[in-house]
């Protein structure tokens, strides 16, 4: 992590205000941002951990806990949740032993709540890494669950 984040660093040399594009660069590069990598941005950066968490907390692009190796997004927007998202992310949720925002302790899996997808004629969707899948039902979940282990 320290060599990947040093070559993140080197490349912003003389840019001491770029700090959403290098913590978008050291996620890009980790996967999300671990505490050591606030601490090094805010070494770089001259100021205090707190600001960096300040500036990074406000945006939802940002996340602090390592990701699963796929992730689980189940919309909740009106559309999917008048059709069934609440039962699908329930489903999700009792499958993987995860609450949204969490990820399964063996890393496999992380599990977030979606507004919309912008696909809302294939209430409810879930969408994993990339992949949408329309019209789920709890079934479907657990078949889409099973198909990764
Ligand atoms: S509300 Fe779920 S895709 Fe729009």
């Amino acid at each position: 992590m320290k060599e990947q984040l040093a070559e993140v660093l080197d490349s912003y040399k003389g840019e001491r205000g770029a700090v959403i594009p290098i913590l978008q660069k050291v996620q890009e590069k980790l996967g999300y941002l671990p505490e050591e990598a606030v601490k090094e941005v805010a070494r770089f950066l001259r100021t205090s951990e707190s600001v960096i968490y300040g500036i990074a907390t406000f945006y939802a692009q940002f996340r602090f806990t390592r990701p699963g190796e796929h992730q689980l997004k189940v919309c909740l927007g009106t559309a999917c949740h008048v059709r069934g998202g609440e039962l699908i992310m329930d489903t999700a949720q009792r499958e993987l032993g995860v609450e949204p925002g969490g990820t399964t302790s063996d890393y496999k899996f992380s599990l977030e709540r979606v507004a919309c997808f912008g696909c809302c004629a294939l209430a409810p969707v879930a969408v994993i890494d990339k992949t949408v899948h329309s019209r789920m039902s709890p079934s479907k979940v657990k078949q889409l669950l099973d198909s990764y282990h």
